[in-house]
């Protein structure tokens, strides 16, 4: 595809042929795009899962104090802070592997573990990543059916489904606990029940970008059960409920003989000098991501409360954004836009008619709302 401006590239016919047939990751649309194309302002943006509060005041001192030495380049083994995760999932610092945000993480692992003659399983609504991750590896995408419409965790994971699209073939599953964007999660023993059907070969990675906000008795925190299930990478991330999305830090808590494969492919220094430091000092102030959650989650529930004012049906979610379906999403997706609110289309999820929505501050939930009913109408 060229134009009489650009010249004829040949090279890229011989792009390998799974990346030729990738569509990019599309993110949520950011601000100053949206000011330049709509002509509004006061815009607010509930379209990429970021967290309101922002992150911790200590966080931002760190970062800021952190800009003095960027001439150097970081620790590349970031020794503070995987002290700092290991202390907090009660393991010895080889088990974390850092990530410039825990996409890198995922790529990775795809890296690793994914490749010609390998495939990838997970659940038909699950984050984009995963198949952009598997086909950029060469890999094939196993996708497993969902559970249906009208199940207690609509379009969420089906853990049967999953076992049996397993094969010697499968590299790695991939099981978000939240999953994003249908906001459902599994329980622990749904959990274990997977993991004892998943051959020991295989990879599991247990993606748990959301798990802060989870307030249920029955959620497991994964990163307890790597003595049972050694094939298991749990990954995490500062992106949602510390705050720091921009920053770019994630990581992941897995046995140190396959964080030892993951940091062969790691390049030496992923995770930048001003966010090590942001990262760890937000894991000094703990209330402030509780005081987040806390928000979010009453929230959430005010604002699934006016969805169902509004007649409108939304899947049941753990996390920090609900997926709502609304008559002639396109439509409704644009007149947000006019009315400077941004939220996410998920068509590319295979949810359309579907849009995600952040869960924000009071004030833009109402806005949110107040804008839903006027659209509606
Ligand atoms: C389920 C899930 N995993 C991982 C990520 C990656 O987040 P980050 O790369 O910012 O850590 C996201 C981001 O939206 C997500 O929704």
């Amino acid at each position: 595809m060229h134009d009489k401006h650009s010249p004829a590239v040949d090279c890229c016919e011989r792009a390998m042929p799974g990346i030729r047939g990738l569509a990019p990751y599309e993110p949520g649309r950011p601000i100053s795009d949206i000011e330049r194309e709509y002509g509004v302002s006061n815009i607010i943006k509930l379209a990429s899962n970021e967290s309101p509060l922002g992150p911790a005041p200590g966080a931002l001192e760190a970062a800021r104090a952190a800009l003095d030495d960027i001439a150097m380049y970081p620790d590349g083994n970031a020794f503070a802070l995987k002290q700092a995760l290991a202390a907090r999932h009660g393991v010895d610092a080889e088990y974390i592997t850092l990530g410039n945000g825990s996409n890198d993480v995922l790529d990775l692992i795809a890296r690793v573990f994914l490749g010609p003659g390998r495939n990838a399983v997970f659940s038909r609504h699950a984050f984009a990543v995963y198949p952009l991750v598997t086909v950029a590896a060469g890999a094939q995408v196993r996708e497993a059916a969902p559970v249906a419409a009208d199940g207690d965790m609509p379009y969420g994971h089906d853990t049967r489904a999953m076992a049996e699209a397993i094969d010697d073939k499968t590299g790695v599953v991939f099981i978000a606990n939240p999953n994003n964007p249908t906001g459902t999660w599994l329980t622990a023993d749904a959990l274990r029940e997977l993991f004892d059907r998943i051959p020991r070969h295989t990879v599991i990675v247990l993606d748990e970008a959301y798990c802060e906000y989870v307030d249920d008795a029955r959620y497991p925190d994964g990163s307890s059960w790597l003595a049972q299930y050694p094939n298991l990478i749990v990954t995490r991330t500062f992106s949602k409920a510390w705050g720091l999305a921009g920053l770019r830090v994630g990581y992941s808590v897995c046995a140190p003989q396959i964080a030892d494969l993951l940091n062969r492919v790691r390049q030496p220094f992923n995770v930048n000098l001003v966010a090590q430091a942001a990262a760890l000092a937000s894991l000094d102030d703990a209330a402030h991501m509780r005081r987040a959650v806390a928000l979010n989650n009453s929230e959430r529930e005010k604002l699934c409360a006016g969805l169902h004012a509004l007649g409108l049906h939304y899947l049941p979610s753990a996390a920090n954004f609900v997926c709502v379906q609304v008559p002639d999403s396109p439509r409704v997706y644009e007149a947000l836009l006019h009315a400077g609110i941004i939220v996410r289309p998920v068509d590319g999820y295979g949810l359309p008619g579907f849009l995600r929505v952040t869960v924000g501050l009071p004030e833009h939930n109402q806005r949110l709302l107040a804008a839903l009913e006027k659209v509606l109408a």
